[in-house]
Formats: structure tokens, sequence, C-alpha cells
């Protein structure tokens, strides 16, 4: 038990109701169950106004001893890692908070040596193995600024990155498994710093000894520094001291404009955040092994992979590679084999395990669950019955989790057992959370059985402090929509209760298996290849993956085929983004519905991509309207 942790539906409402009338005692009184060097002199400043906000203001801190030092005294031996490979034959690794703890900090003292600064931007980009843990714990022990990159993404995107945030180091691996491939990591980082001479050095761990070209100056092995370090002698890594609104990371996410921004988080709030938030959604007790799915490229992964359950104490699980392989019983075989208590994975994930069948499921001994959740997209009625009755065996409740990168932890969720849940709802918002519904014009709709846009009116201790390197981009984007509010960009729906259901982005941002990924973006990949005049993206619905991408082109190159040009149009695409943001389907048109100033309607692309063709509202307004019925006998 945690002394915050919420344990019945009356002390959610009343400490809901504390949280939003007195936030600055509500909060001051959970930290201070954290370890800090100096405390605050102000719990929270917001002005949503110039988008600026600060928690625990004053406070002197390192992150790395509340998720690592703190606990050696009781937790020493605990697993803190439970690392499962790739390969269900190769053996599984297991961390305890000790062995953690100090190969965190022999690996800071390699950062060290390789000149590695506080404030620093650090660029990872590496597999799921250990040693990425290891290395993001290791940034943040000496306050140099973790960037992940997702090992799907492509070269060209590393190294838009590395230039946004002036990275000069970056860690990596030879390779990644992932299912039946591997992925040459250290070769793309390769092709990336081309156009990154600034980078002074690259840092590689061996995992799947693939060749890899050691430039000399430049790239170093990670397992020659640990030696170096070894024969150095002082094994210890004094934790640097953070003020609490220092920069713990930058995670780069889509938008529905230009290139992904760099979402920036501070050390404190962050914090305070993910761990209160991980003990209540999930209920977690002491000693429950916990298993979050997602890649550490991603936010879940921060926050609930590594510095929510950490700095909770917990036992982590960290697995390699991916849900189908070698076959579609890979989450039960790791449920079974390490009695898992806690599952936590996206609903593409259980979608795509659904279409399996029930087969893979026979056999095997989930009864160590206790909880399941769900996070990133919509779940739909069907995965979430599926996920409840055949995972949870209509025992274990589901947390669905509504949150994004920006909040830095879960915003709207049932607390497992505690608060009910309710199939496609993400229910009720966490202690200190304050959403609203808005319509179009920025009026609140104040009354339940309403749908509008999400935002939230009050800040709290996990928000984004700003977009790195460009402040008004983080102002205009969140929290210009509407007066005095942030604005998420999803839709949502308030029943008569007061749960939300969030339906889904009403910006131009798709959510492909859970990832998000900006039309403009995909537009300007699309339209890199030589032979393409113009593009247009949008989404529609996808039985897996959630939402697909459609791509409507209009081409003037010379084709072989148009099987040939489609497969050359997604390489491109593959090339400049990686391989998520690969269309599934791609229309070669003669014109694109444009008005007569120029703008494309993607209403009406929408529309047609999702197969409502005669639905399709207004179209009077076109320069040409004769080309939505080219368009629509088109369609694939
Ligand atoms: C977008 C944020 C949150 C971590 C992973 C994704 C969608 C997220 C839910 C949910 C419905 C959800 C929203 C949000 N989303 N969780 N439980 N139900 N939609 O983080 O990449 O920043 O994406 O994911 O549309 O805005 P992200």
């Amino acid at each position: 038990m945690y002394p915050y942790q919420i344990t019945s539906e009356e002390q959610y409402t009343n400490d809901y109701r504390n949280s939003v009338e007195n936030p600055e005692k509500f909060w001051a009184d959970i930290a201070q169950y954290f370890s800090w060097k100096k405390t605050w002199d102000k719990v929270l400043s917001a002005d949503f106004e110039k988008a600026e906000v600060k928690w625990f203001a004053g406070a002197k801190l390192n992150i790395t001893e509340n998720c690592l030092d703190r606990h050696i005294e009781k937790l020493a031996s605990q697993p803190a890692i439970i690392w499962e490979p790739n390969d269900p034959n190769e053996h599984y690794r297991v961390l305890t908070y000790k062995e953690l703890l100090f190969k965190v900090k022999q690996f800071a003292n390699v950062l060290k040596n390789n000149g590695v600064k506080k404030g620093d931007r650090v660029c990872i980009y590496m597999g799921m193995i250990p040693e990425l843990a290891i290395a993001v714990l290791a940034c943040a022990r000496i306050g140099a600024i973790h960037s992940v990159i997702f090992g799907g993404f492509s070269a060209r995107s590393i190294a838009d990155r590395l230039q946004d945030a002036d990275a000069r180091f970056i860690v990596t691996c030879d390779g990644a498994f992932r299912g039946a491939k591997d992925i040459p990591l250290k070769a793309i980082i390769d092709d990336a710093l081309e156009s990154c001479p600034f980078v002074q050095r690259v840092i590689v761990c061996t995992r799947t000894h693939t060749p890899v070209s050691m430039i000399k100056g430049r790239d170093v092995w990670w397992e020659d520094e640990i030696k170096i370090v070894e024969t150095q002698g002082n094994p210890d890594c004094i934790a640097e001291v953070m003020d609490a609104e220092d920069v713990l990371f930058i995670l780069y996410t889509s938008g529905s404009t230009g290139k992904p921004k760099g979402v920036v988080h501070s050390v404190a709030g962050y914090m305070v955040w993910t761990n209160y938030t991980f003990v209540n959604v999930f209920q977690y007790t002491p000693g429950q092994i916990y298993f979050c799915t997602a890649d550490i490229g991603w936010i879940t992964g921060h926050s609930y992979l590594l510095y929510g359950p950490l700095s909770a104490g917990a036992t982590t699980m960290m697995f390699e590679g991916i849900p189908t392989f070698p076959d579609a019983g890979r989450f039960w075989d790791i449920t079974q084999k390490h009695k898992v208590d806690i599952l936590y994975t996206a609903p593409t994930a259980i979608r795509s395990l659904m279409a399996y069948g029930t087969s893979y499921l026979e056999g095997k001994d989930l009864s160590s669950l206790k909880v399941l959740g769900t996070v990133g997209e919509p779940i739909n009625e069907e995965a979430w019955y599926w996920y409840y009755e055949n995972v949870g065996k209509s025992k274990c409740p589901i947390v669905d989790t509504w949150w994004q990168t920006e909040t830095g932890g879960i915003m709207i969720s049932n607390l497992a057992g505690v608060t009910p849940h309710k199939p496609t709802y993400a229910t009720l918002p966490m202690p200190g959370v304050l959403p609203c519904l808005v319509d179009e014009t920025g009026n609140e709709l104040a009354d339940n059985g309403v749908s509008g846009n999400l935002c939230i009116k009050q800040a709290w201790p996990g928000m984004i402090r700003t977009t790195y390197g460009d402040h008004e981009r983080c102002r205009q984007t969140y929290f210009s929509t509407y007066k005095n509010m942030y604005f998420t960009g999803d839709g949502c729906l308030r029943d008569k209760d007061g749960n939300y259901r969030i339906t889904g982005r009403v910006d131009d941002v798709l959510n492909v298996s859970g990832h998000r990924i900006g039309t403009a973006e995909v537009e300007n990949a699309i339209n890199m290849h030589q032979g393409v005049v113009e593009s247009a993206v949008v989404g529609f619905p996808h039985d897996i993956k959630g939402q697909g991408i459609y791509a409507f082109v209009i081409f003037n190159g010379m084709h072989v085929d148009e099987e040939h040009t489609r497969k050359d149009v997604i390489q491109t695409v593959s090339r400049i983004i990686g391989a998520i943001a690969k269309p599934d389907k791609i229309q070669f048109v003669s014109g694109l519905p444009k008005t007569r100033s120029g703008k494309i309607m993607r209403r009406i692309l929408r529309k047609i991509a999702e197969g409502e063709l005669n639905n399709l509202g207004d179209t009077t307004t076109l320069l040409d309207p004769g080309i939505v019925e080219e368009i629509k006998s088109g369609r694939l």
C-alpha cells in the first residue's frame, strides 16, 4: 500500500474534489513521500495564456534516486526489471534494484567519460534490451536530457530529431531483434549522421552481432567503455542535483502540421505524476509483476515501463519482441512464465491477437492476472470483451487509460477494482485533472450527455512544459485554440453519469496501431517521390490498426505499372519517415477536391476513404466538382 493510494469510490470522490479545489495542498501532501534534496518554494504557478507552468519550483532532486537509491534499503534484491528476449529460447534476464543501480551508475560514468554533461541532449536509438533502460536512467542520473527515438524510424527522421535537439551524443546498438527481423540500427544511425556532422560520439551496444562500421574518433563500443570505467575503480556516480523544472527528456511526436515537435517534460512534476497515476490506476501492490508491452521509444514506455513503476519500487517486465513471434501466444507464454499480475497493452495488439482466434490461449495458465489495461487508441467493444473474457477470464478489471505524450501520464481512467470500468469508456478523470468539453466556438458544454472537443482547464504535474527550441509552437498548438485551456486535439463524449469516452482525433493526426502520425508528414514524404505532383492523406477505419492510411496521389511520372509505382511511393515514405507511416492504400487521381482558394477539402476525401460515398456534404464550393466523381469511382 502506498500512502496516497485510493482504495474506495468514496475516497476517489473526496480526493478528486480536494485535488481540484486545492491542488497545491493536494500535491504537496503527495510529494512529501518522495526523496528531495530540498523541498519546493511554491507548489504550482501556471499561466496558460503564456503556456508557462511550474510545479514544485525551487525544489532539488534527482529522479534516479527516487527510482533506485531510495529503494535499496528494502528492495535491494527484488527484481526491478525482468527482461524477456525476442527469442523464447534465449534465457531471460533479471536485474535487481541493486544491480540496476550499479549498472546505471556505471553507464552514467561512461557517459561522463565521453564528455556528456548536464543539459546535453543524448539521443537513444536502441532495441528493447535492458541496456536501453540503463542508458535512459544513466542520462537522468547526470542530468543529461534523453531523447529516445523508436527503432522503427528512418535515418531521415533521426537526422531531423538530432538537428532539432542539437544532440551530440548517441547511444545505439549494432542491431535489434524484432520478431523474425533484425533491424540494423547502427547502419541506420550511420546514414542519419551523413547530415549531422556535429555528433561527437556514438556508443554502440552489442546485441545482434550484425557487422557494423565503427568510425575512428566517433564510435565506441559500450562494452569497451564499461571496461574502462571498471579500471577507473570508483563504481559510484553521485546523482546530479536537478531543479524541479530542469528538463528530464524530449520525446518527439507528430502534430497536424510540419515536422514532429519535441515534447519537453521536466523532472519533478513528471516524477510525481507518473508515480501517482501508476499506483492508483493499476492499484499496484508491492511484489507484483507488472508487464507493460509498450516500447520505450514511446511515451507509454517512458512513463509506465520505466519511471512510474521504478519510482514505485515495482517489478517491471521488459519485452524485446512482438506479440506474434514465434506465434500469437507469446504474451500468454510470458504471462504464465513470469506470473504476470498486471498486463498493460494496446487495443491494436488485442485486435491482432483476436484475429488469430483463442487457440493460442488454450492451455496457458493466466491465473496470475489481476488487472488488465489498454492505452493509445479507442478500444472497440468487440476487442474489449475479447480481452475481458478470454484473457481476464471475466475476473480482471480493465483500465482504459486516456492520455497523450504531452500529458506525461494517465489523465482519464478508471482505477482498477476501485472505480467501475465501462467498455469503450476511459470513464473518470484522475485527481488533479479537470476536463471539459467545448464546442467549435469555445463554449463550454457543461451538461452530461454531450460531445465536444476535449480540453483540460487546470494545470497538472505531468503536463508538457514546452516544445524544444520553440516555445511559441507549444503555446500555439495547445493553449491558443481555446482561452485558458489546454486543447487535446481529441473529440470526446460525456455520458449521463459523467463518464468520458474518447472518440478520436479532431485534427489532422492519425492514430495507426496506436502510433501517432501527422497526415501532413506523410504527404510531405509522398511528395518527395520525383513523379508525385501532389498528394492528400486521410485516415480510414482499419480492423486491426484502428486507422489505416489512405493516400490520394497525383502522379505525373512514368508508370511502369501502377502497382510498381505504388511500391515506389511506399518505399519513399519508409525512407523518409519509417515503416510505421507506410500508406495502406494509394489511389492515383488526376486532381484533388479543392476550394476556389486552393484548400484541399479533406472532409470529402475522408468520407470517400471511409466508403461513405453518398453523404459527401456540400461540394458546390469546389473548384472542379467533377473531380469528386472520378475519385469516387476509383476508390480502393
Ligand atoms: C492520442 C495520444 C497515451 C500514450 C500512447 C499514445 C489517443 C490515447 C487513448 C484511449 C482513446 C486514446 C488519443 C490521444 N489515445 N489513449 N485510452 N482511448 N484514445 O500517445 O502518441 O501521444 O497519442 O492517442 O487520440 O490524443 P500519443
